[in-house]
């Protein structure tokens, strides 16, 4: 059986860990980068550090409007499927890479399995929510993370080509936890209080009044917010005139995973548009306050683990001051055998 990964964006790269050491032994695996992602720090330091092979072939597609860099990778997807023929296009999450994957192979014929199905934000102004309506709608196997997900799903009409296999953010996560639990790397600081912040999101980055907005309110936080900043929030600054570094915020370039885990792990919080983040610091049980209106990842929400203040600016200092509240009682995010689990529905085993 031959199954074929799409990946192309900073979060796929750690999903992608988990899934390829569980298709090692039981398929043959081929990896796609459409290359959205292009700088060591966004690409090549996650498959260096997570221990995922190298790429069988890279598009360099880069950036681009939506558009046009979609399109970009829709029409250099198709040869490429063409010339494996898988058995399975696996795609994951929210990204333009995900959606162009997705309409190439439902072209070609070839049975689409998406990976993280059924999130959804409600949120119909965001380009990670169209990419995954439409591509879980294009998706002959939808891999739910969690129940609520299994519960979009179901309400779309998608129920009888879904499944619960649970987050494999999860399993990456609880390896390396442990990892630099036992050999803590060393980080650009070491104050024990810091938040961890990343701000990259199109609604908070591409408007020069909204971005000043986030900027101040980070920079009003009473203790030091280390920004890790993502190439657009850092385009977007600099076109605006936008200083990011004032107040409490220090700037920083984007962690590799290892070394962003070990951050959260030693601060005391983590500020994020980020979905993936937000769902990190509530396993690795540090307070959230995530800088959006909505969050896919309700749960960490309901546990009151994180926080939403995209509408209210003025208090998200007082939110990362706030106490911890008590320990969760339950796994929504899974056992960390998700991984297991996605690879026995698409081989059949
Ligand atoms: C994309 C995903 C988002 C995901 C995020 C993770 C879409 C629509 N969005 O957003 O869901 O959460 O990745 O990081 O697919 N850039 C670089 N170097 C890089 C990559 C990007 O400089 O390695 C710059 C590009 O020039 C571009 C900007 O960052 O201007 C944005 O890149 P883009 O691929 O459009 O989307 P992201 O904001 O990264």
């Amino acid at each position: 059986m031959r199954i074929l990964s799409v990946v192309g964006a900073r979060p796929q790269f750690v999903k992608l860990a988990p899934v390829s050491r569980a298709l090692q032994e039981v398929a043959e695996h081929v990896v796609v980068h459409t290359g959205q992602h292009y700088d060591d720090l966004m690409s090549d330091v996650f498959f260096r550090d997570l221990g995922i092979p190298h790429p069988d072939v890279n598009l360099a597609i880069g950036s681009g409007a939506h558009g046009a860099q979609t399109g970009a990778m829709l029409a250099a997807l198709e040869p490429v499927f063409e010339q494996y023929r898988p058995d399975w296009v696996l795609v994951y999450g929210d990204t333009n890479s995900t959606l162009a994957a997705a309409v190439a192979a439902v072209k070609l014929h070839l049975p689409l399995a998406h990976l993280e199905a059924g999130l959804r934000s409600f949120n119909r102004a965001m380009p990670e929510e169209h990419n995954r309506v439409l591509t879980d709608h294009a998706a002959d196997l939808c891999l739910a993370p969690t129940a609520v997900a299994m519960q979009h799903l179901a309400e779309e009409g998608l129920a009888a080509r879904s499944v619960l296999v649970g987050d494999v953010m999860t399993d990456v996560l609880y390896s390396v936890r442990d990892r630099v639990l036992a050999a803590p790397p060393a980080l650009p600081w070491s104050d024990g209080e810091s938040v961890v912040a990343t701000i990259h999101r199109a609604e908070n980055t591409d408007d020069p009044e909204r971005l000043a907005a986030v900027i101040d309110a980070l920079a009003a936080v009473d203790r030091p917010v280390r920004l890790l900043a993502h190439p657009r929030l850092r385009a977007a600054a600099e076109r605006a005139g936008i200083v990011l570094e004032r107040g409490a915020i220090t700037v920083h370039d984007p962690l590799p995973y290892p070394e962003l885990i070990a951050a959260v792990l030693q601060g005391s919080g983590v500020l994020t548009d980020s979905g993936g983040l937000q769902k990190e610091a509530y396993l690795l049980r540090r307070l959230c306050t995530t800088v959006r209106p909505e969050t896919e990842w309700v749960e960490t929400v309901e546990s009151g683990w994180n926080t939403l203040v995209g509408t209210r600016l003025d208090e998200l200092a007082a939110e990362v001051a706030r106490p911890l509240p008590a320990e969760p009682t339950d796994h929504p995010y899974g056992d960390g055998h998700a991984a297991e689990r996605v690879a026995a529905e698409l081989t059949g085993r």
